[in-house]
């Protein structure tokens, strides 16, 4: 089985609308998806809630501990959606079922500062510094041609961690999570241009370069 965290400890860089697209990516492709909420908010379960019955199911648990407890062996690919403002030991806790690790991040200056520090801080997570979980940052609600996400593209050019890919800022996400859908879901017309984006994404999640 896959194991896939979507972890920052910033507020709002899109961990949900990333695990949730994850997981609804991998049922479209045929395969048994579990979508673990970690989170006391429970996006991710609300958004099972919200998936309509003639989609590829996805699987909610809820919580860490009782979730992983009520994990089915057959599951191919657990996502995780991690809570914001995890630090330390609940850190290192976190991280302890992780084969990958992907951090969103907006291009806000106050994102990159606070994704900076969490970098360092996962860096120094044992699990990551002996590259037993592989960690890869996607910018996320990006709008090109933007001064601030120009800065953000370099800043994640010359971070040491992988950039894997660039989200743009779009409608698509907003509708299709209210619907318990992904861009996956939607019709091909609207998501091409998201649909697109994710490649590099996708990509990397199957190549050894995302795994221990
Ligand atoms: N690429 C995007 N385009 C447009 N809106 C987006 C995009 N990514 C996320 N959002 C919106 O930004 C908000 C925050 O996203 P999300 O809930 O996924 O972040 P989060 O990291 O899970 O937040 P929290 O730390 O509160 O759990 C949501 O309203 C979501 O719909
Ligand atoms: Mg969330």
């Amino acid at each position: 089985m896959r194991h896939i965290m979507v972890l920052n400890a910033k507020g709002g860089c899109g961990k949900s609308t990333l695990a949730t697209n994850l997981a609804s990516y991998y049922a479209s492709e045929g395969y048994a998806v579990a979508l673990a909420d970690y989170d006391p908010q429970r996006s991710s379960l609300d958004w099972v809630e919200r998936r309509p019955e003639n989609r590829p199911p996805v699987i909610g648990l809820a919580g860490y501990e009782d979730g992983l407890r009520r994990l089915p062996r057959t599951a191919d690919y657990l996502i995780i959606d991690a809570p914001a403002r995890s630090h330390g030991t609940e850190l290192t806790d976190l991280v302890k079922h992780a084969e990958t690790v992907i951090v969103p991040v907006l291009p806000s200056t106050i994102d990159m500062q606070a994704t900076t520090k969490f970098l360092t801080e996962l860096k120094d997570v044992p699990r990551i510094d002996r590259k037993q979980a592989k960690i890869g940052v996607v910018a996320n609600r990006v709008r090109e041609n933007t001064l601030i996400f120009d800065e953000l593209d370099e800043y994640l050019t010359t971070a040491r961690v992988p950039y894997i890919a660039a989200l743009r800022d779009a409608q698509n996400y907003v509708r299709a999570y209210t619907r318990g859908l992904g861009i996956f879901d939607l019709p091909e017309y609207l998501a091409w241009p998201d649909v697109e984006q994710w490649d590099p994404l996708l990509k990397w999640l199957r190549s050894v370069r995302s795994q221990p």
